[in-house]
């Protein structure tokens, strides 16, 4: 007998983007936000060159794909069985202006993004993450590949090495858990980033969607 695979399709406008359970750590909530967000405030903005860290299965890169909210999308993504999906997505749609970069984290990138979204692991330490009734579903070693960020590392090593990849007025928007906000803003302000602005993501309730700059 074979085993069973899984997967599932989440429609946005004209593209079936291919999740798991396993993979999806909230980024088919976050996208309904997201398009809010550039509705109220960049109502007439059309980037150039848009970046999804920590990109799972790019519900939220796809997702502003497909509202022309972005020119080009470059996923960024360490697990392998993500990038499986994005590839799915790209080659079943013939999507032609999007890139997978299967990395950890954004060291490797070269390009100039005046835009990046993302959903990164937003606690910074399990128990404060079990605690939390959303997160339920998941094995524990899933839930610490989605969901922790030990000593806020992964934030840190984004903050510090994003500088010299974006643009002067690129716009970093991350979806980030409430409670957890002002030490990730901490991590921010150190590697020379402000928080803007910060919205509640209406459909989860306990989290926001935070806009940072880079001032130095
Ligand atoms: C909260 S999940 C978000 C997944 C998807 N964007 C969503 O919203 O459903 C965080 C994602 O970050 C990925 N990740 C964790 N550490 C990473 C790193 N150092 N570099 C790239 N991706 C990473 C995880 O594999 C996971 O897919």
């Amino acid at each position: 007998m074979k085993s069973l695979e899984l997967d599932w399709l989440y429609k946005t406008n004209d593209i079936p983007i291919h999740y798991t359970e396993e993979t999806n750590g909230g980024g088919s909530f976050f996208l309904l936000d997201y398009i809010d967000y550039f509705k109220e405030h960049y109502p007439n903005n059309k980037f150039n060159s848009a970046l999804e860290w920590c990109a799972g299965p790019g519900f939220i890169g796809f997702g502003i794909l497909s509202c022309d909210v972005c020119n080009h999308i470059t996923f960024l993504e360490t697990y392998d069985k993500a990038i499986n999906l994005l590839e799915k997505t790209i080659n079943n749609s013939s999507i032609n202006n999007a890139t997978i970069v299967h990395a950890d984290n954004v060291k490797v990138l070269d390009g100039k993004y005046d835009l990046i979204v993302g959903n990164p692991p937003h606690f910074s330490e399990y128990q404060l993450m079990q605690k939390n009734a959303y997160y339920s579903n998941h094995s524990k070693e899933n839930w610490e590949r989605i969901a922790v960020d030990n000593n806020w590392d992964i934030h840190r090593e984004f903050f510090t090495n994003i500088k010299d990849k974006i643009t002067p007025d690129c716009l970093i928007l991350l979806a980030e858990n409430t409670r957890e906000l002002p030490k990730i803003t901490k991590v921010a302000n150190e590697c020379g980033f402000e928080l803007k602005n910060s919205n509640l993501a209406k459909s989860t309730g306990m989290h926001v969607l935070a806009e940072y700059k880079y001032i130095l």
